[in-house]
């Protein structure tokens, strides 16, 4: 029986997350963490959480201790464009939090699941069909915790023999929460303003291309990792994996063929851009489908049609 704690439980991937995790594992056996108590009446309030702060290591230890944790999923981070207004918060959290996480695990013998992403790569990685195994050099505080905690998780794994496990993600598409101040936010922003207002600003340019999945597959993607038989994977703590590539427009063009007097017009945010720019365009995600059998479900006709219909429901505004 796992018993697993969620740091960053309240963030847009968490809140769902915590809630995927108890319904396969029982809602007893999944603690949500996180810098505040959930709000009462939400779903992580209907089972066991914790306030916990992991960037002071005393804290994880006693949650993992009480709770008898094997299995830490640590979910809390600054996202790209919130880390560039504090970059040494970025750094607090997603490294010397992440070094805490693996310090607790490395004494109690837990599994760790972190998330590294896309942007962990920067303006010298090859932009189209990045490879698995590239050049990694990014050029924001962001990307240098993410790379820094692929090592640190790939260093606990050979030296301690942590069980460390991650995925780079992309940018995730979700309606229940919404996303934490990074750079691939406007593609949940979008849906909002279309089912609000039929029309949009972006913040990025057209052109500005970058891979992104729907949370439906993000869930999966992190579950059946941290099932994966580790006899067969290689690289424990960097897959790359995706779902769709696309720039604004092509998004903008997709919500169109369901409301077509949708309009989209551009005020570029000069620091998104930026970050962006050093992106890639879209990757290669081979090795996750070869190592544990990645396959996406939703791409991007499936994903838009689902969050316009899911958004429209819980703003209680028809768009047809
Ligand atoms: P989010 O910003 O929505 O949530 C992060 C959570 O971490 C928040 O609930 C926050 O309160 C919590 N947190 C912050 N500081 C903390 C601390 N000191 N102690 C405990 N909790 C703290 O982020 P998210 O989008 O859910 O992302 C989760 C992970 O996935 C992050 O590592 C992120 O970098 C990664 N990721 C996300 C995306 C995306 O598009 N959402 C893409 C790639 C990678
Ligand atoms: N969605 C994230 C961000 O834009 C990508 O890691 O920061």
């Amino acid at each position: 029986m796992k018993n697993i704690l969620i740091i960053g439980a309240q963030g847009q991937i968490g809140s769902e997350l915590t809630c995927k995790l108890r319904k396969k594992y029982g809602v007893d056996n999944v603690v949500s963490g996180d810098l505040y108590p959930p709000p009462r009446g939400s779903k992580l309030a209907d089972g066991p959480n914790e306030v916990l702060d992991i960037t002071v290591a005393g804290t994880i230890y006693q949650v993992v201790k009480d709770h008898k944790i094997d299995t830490i999923y640590n979910l809390a981070a600054l996202l790209s464009a919130v880390a560039e207004q504090r970059p040494q918060d970025a750094w607090n959290v997603g490294v010397n939090g992440m070094y805490n996480v693996l310090e607790v695990a490395r004494e109690t013998k837990c599994a760790v699941f972190t998330p590294s992403s896309i942007g962990s790569f920067g303006p010298t990685t090859p932009m189209d069909n990045t490879p698995q195994d590239t050049i990694q050099r990014p050029t924001t505080i962001y990307g240098v915790t993410k790379v820094t905690g692929e090592l640190l998780c790939d260093y606990y794994y050979k030296r301690f023999g942590v069980d460390t496990r991650g995925l780079r993600y992309p940018g995730i598409i979700s309606y229940v929460t919404l996303p934490g101040g990074g750079t691939t936010d406007y593609a949940v922003e979008i849906f909002y303003e279309a089912i609000k207002h039929r029309k949009f600003v972006c913040p990025l340019p057209k052109g500005a291309f970058l891979d992104m999945m729907y949370m439906a597959d993000a869930l999966d993607a992190a579950i059946d990792l941290m099932e994966a038989d580790p006899a067969k994977l290689k690289h424990r703590n960097s897959f790359n994996v995706t779902a769709m590539s696309f720039d604004p427009e092509i998004l903008a063009n997709e919500i169109k063929k369901h409301m077509p007097d949708f309009e989209m017009t551009y005020d570029v945010d000069p620091v998104k851009e930026a970050i962006a720019a050093t992106w890639p365009n879209s990757m290669d995600d081979s090795a996750a489908r070869e190592e544990w059998g990645w396959n996406p479900k939703f791409e991007l006709p499936e994903m838009t049609a689902d969050m316009l219909e899911k958004v429209s429901e819980k703003l209680g505004i028809a768009y047809k």
